[in-house]
């Protein structure tokens, strides 16, 4: 009987913690404007007092406020795209380490924003803190998935999103007006991101970069061994080396895969495909018409403190992303995806009847429980499968590449539903959330024809699922000692048998 090694070390718990920091920023940031709109609001107008000696107008005011909500997924996009260079430019490491340098800036143009009168500085401030957290959301799954082990990677994925929900609970709770969320308080509240950025860096030095990233990028085979025996607790690592080592022969040819070569190529269309269907899937289910308004659709179903409701329901986001957790590596990925999108589409369903009905008192309720339920199935499955799959479904070589397309269709996506739902609940009142009701039928239906499991599989084993990585491709060698190298041009060799 082979004796099956340590694979959970402290050392893999730290370097996943610190590496989880970036999900927390990127919840706080998503979570913190809502609290304080009526301090910014009012913030407005006093700047505006100040420079033009009279008060905003109320439509100036509103398009002031919803910029400054709306400019940090423009920042998201942005961040998310350029993933793929920086990390393969700087290594997954020291991307974090450096990406951090954007939380500081940002916190502190917000944070000094009332002190120089400058409603701009807010805006400028969550730009910067946008595009940071555009790049975490990239930079964060991929090196999660690329140091845990094989069976546990689902698992460990999902510590991205707990991360995310941690994030935007500690807004809310922070957000309370008796908090930080008070007339003086607020830029504070805004400016408290500089401080796990800071944090982050100094743990960062101790966690090591990621293996695959040292031994299929730069050929450092000793320091990626190195880096594997203090992971996983023991100096058997033949398994894992032999699996990266295959999976670099395969890949002499794409080292590195740009964006472009990534839509170019045929192996790439169906994990392409998923990635970004999953990812739409996550934002058009809706999810963040409740993050961002749910004290309004609370209201207007009739409840009577709906900050609590809403409180409420960060908590219940929380406790199922946990169960998700440690659901994920036994009923796998698929089954939880297709699980939640069928649940979140009932309690879509819940929500509209409960909407309609509410002269009658007991709907109140009623919402609230669809609420809930909308938000914990969208945790069990397509609250964390999708940031985590991407880095499944590619191997090194795409995978940089396909985080940034993925994550860049992830932010544009939430952009339109942040910005649009207002709207849309203006137009359809009731009937909005049918919308998010059809969309999410179809999203069940395309993870059922289209979706495979991905539990348990090596990364390479899944992309020979799909019939890559590129096999008939004629091998041209980068030097080894010169990964930095441009790389050739892929050639457009024979199809995937
Ligand atoms: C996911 C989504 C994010 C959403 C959050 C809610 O991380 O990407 O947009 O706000 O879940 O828990």
């Amino acid at each position: 009987q082979e004796q099956k090694p340590k694979q959970v070390t402290g050392y893999l718990l730290f370097s996943l913690g610190t590496a989880v920091i970036g999900s927390l920023q990127f919840g706080y940031n998503t979570g913190v404007i809502n609290a304080p709109e009526q301090k910014l609001r009012s913030f407005f107008n006093d700047t505006w007092m100040e420079r033009y000696g009279e008060p905003i107008s109320t439509g100036v005011c509103t398009i002031v406020w919803s910029v400054s909500v709306a400019i940090f997924s423009v920042g998201g996009m942005v961040g998310s795209f350029s993933v793929g260079v920086m990390a393969n430019r700087f290594g997954r490491r020291r991307s974090m380490f450096l990406v951090n340098c954007l939380a500081v800036i940002g916190g502190l143009l917000m944070g000094f924003s009332t002190i120089c009168s400058s409603y701009e500085m807010v805006i400028a401030g969550r730009l910067v803190i946008g595009l940071f957290c555009g790049l975490f959301t990239g930079l964060t799954p991929m090196y999660v998935g690329e140091v845990s082990p094989t069976d546990l990677r689902g698992a460990f994925g999902t510590l991205h999103q707990l991360g995310v929900v941690v994030g935007i609970l500690i807004a809310q709770i922070f957000g309370l007006e008796s908090l930080l969320g008070s007339q003086k308080l607020w830029p504070l509240l805004l400016a408290l991101t500089v401080a796990p950025a800071i944090l982050q860096c100094i743990l960062l030095p101790f966690c090591p970069e990621s293996p695959r990233f040292l031994l299929i990028n730069l050929q450092q085979e000793e320091q990626a061994r190195k880096a594997l025996v203090r992971l996983r607790g023991t100096e058997n690592v033949t398994t894992d080396m032999q699996e990266m080592k295959e999976e670099s022969a395969k890949m002499a040819q794409e080292k590195k895969v740009t964006i472009a070569e990534l839509f170019r190529s045929a192996a790439y269309r169906q994990p392409l495909l998923i990635a970004v269907m999953l990812q739409l899937s996550q934002q058009l289910s809706g999810i963040n018409a409740v993050f961002y308004y749910s004290t309004g659709i609370f209201a207007s179903a009739g409840v009577k403190q709906p900050i609590y409701a809403t409180i409420g329901a960060g908590i219940v986001n929380t406790i199922f992303t946990v169960v998700s957790l440690f659901l994920v590596e036994k009923a796998g990925r698929r089954t939880l995806h297709l699980f939640g999108l069928g649940g979140m589409a009932v309690s879509a369903l819940l929500m509209t009847v409960s909407l309609l009905l509410k002269s009658y008192n007991v709907m109140s309720y009623i919402a609230i429980l669809a609420v809930m339920l909308f938000v914990a199935m969208f945790e069990l499955g397509p609250g964390p499968i999708p940031w985590f799959i991407v880095a499944e479904l590619f191997s090194q070589g795409p995978r940089p590449a396909a985080m940034a397309v993925a994550g860049c269709c992830n932010w544009t996506a939430n952009f339109l539903v942040g910005m649009s739902f207002p709207k849309l609940e203006e137009l359809l009142g009731p009937w909005v959330f049918l919308i998010f009701a059809t969309l999410l039928l179809l999203f069940f239906i395309f993870t059922f024809f289209k979706v495979p499991e991905t539990k348990g599989k090596t990364f390479d084993e899944i992309a020979r699922g799909f019939g890559g990585p590129l096999p008939g491709i004629i091998a041209v060698t980068i030097a080894p000692s010169s990964p930095d190298k441009e790389k050739v041009p892929l050639v457009e060799a024979a199809p995937p048998a």
